[in-house]
């Protein structure tokens, strides 16, 4: 049940969202970019408020979205609305590690360390063999996620830092565990959240015994390759012939 209460968690800060994660705009052009080349539609699981959605969809993709949260859905049908992209929206609340979808597609996305919500390797393997049944063959897997510095724990744990105007953030770390205890709070609302983080050299593990093949793993969203930095942005192909892939 873990994963359970951050699930919800979303919800009081489905409207702090977006000016919460308003300077965060250097994975846009990447996950648009994934989406045309793969010619959509695409499935986007954790897909919040449509911060890649929304502009996947008025590049012109089809994009199936699933959240657990019904406020970030809410807020992202609105905006979908608003831009003028409804059509092209197909909003659907449920978990990401059994999304309802029937649907068979060339690409499923993860932005923005939605995979960082699940709590342990059974859940992560859940996450991504699901990932892998909604994949046409050949289809690809794209997400990223991120391991933190020493620098960074020590310059952020347990101080309220103003990450926006009005827009608090607080970092608590814990190393042994590697969980980041994550608050946010704003005009609009305030939440705590947990997020789990691996090394890459783990996810890149998963992703094998989940039946990928790991195309690419990049530094940055500049498609950089990964030098042990923070971030992981990976590339990852639905592989033939899974060894564990068939088990559920
Ligand atoms: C950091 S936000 C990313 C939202 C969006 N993809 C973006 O890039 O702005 C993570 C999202 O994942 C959703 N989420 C977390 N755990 C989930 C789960 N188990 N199933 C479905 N959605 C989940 C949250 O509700 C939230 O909207």
């Amino acid at each position: 049940m873990g994963g359970a209460q951050s699930l919800s968690a979303y919800d009081a800060i489905a409207r702090l969202y977006d000016p919460w994660s308003a300077g965060v705009v250097e994975d846009i052009s990447f996950y648009v970019d994934e989406a045309l080349a793969s010619g959509g539609p695409v499935v986007e699981l954790g897909v919040g408020t449509g911060r890649i959605a929304i502009p996947t969809a008025m590049a012109g993709v089809q994009v199936i979205g699933v959240d657990s949260s019904e406020g970030m859905l809410a807020v992202c049908g609105e905006r979908g609305g608003e831009a003028g992209v409804a059509e092209r929206l197909d909003l659907r609340l449920g978990d990401l590690r059994r999304p309802p979808v029937e649907e068979r597609v060339p690409l499923v996305t993860c932005p923005f360390r939605a995979y960082l919500h699940l709590a342990s390797d059974e859940e992560r393997l859940e996450a991504l063999h699901a990932a892998r049944e909604l994949l046409q063959p050949e289809g690809r897997l794209v997400f990223d996620v991120f391991t933190p510095s020493v620098e960074d724990v020590e310059e952020t744990d347990g101080r309220w830092i103003e990450r926006e105007p009005g827009i608090f953030e607080r970092a608590d770390w814990d190393l042994a565990a590697q969980t980041l205890t994550l608050s946010v709070r704003g005009p609009q609302g305030a939440s705590t959240m947990t997020l789990w983080w691996l090394e890459p050299a783990r996810w890149h593990t998963l992703l094998a015994e989940a039946g990928f093949d790991v195309l690419a793993c990049y530094g940055w969203f500049d498609r950089r390759p990964y030098a042990g930095g923070e971030d992981s942005v990976w590339i990852a192909r639905r592989s033939p012939s899974p060894q564990i892939a068939t088990k559920t």
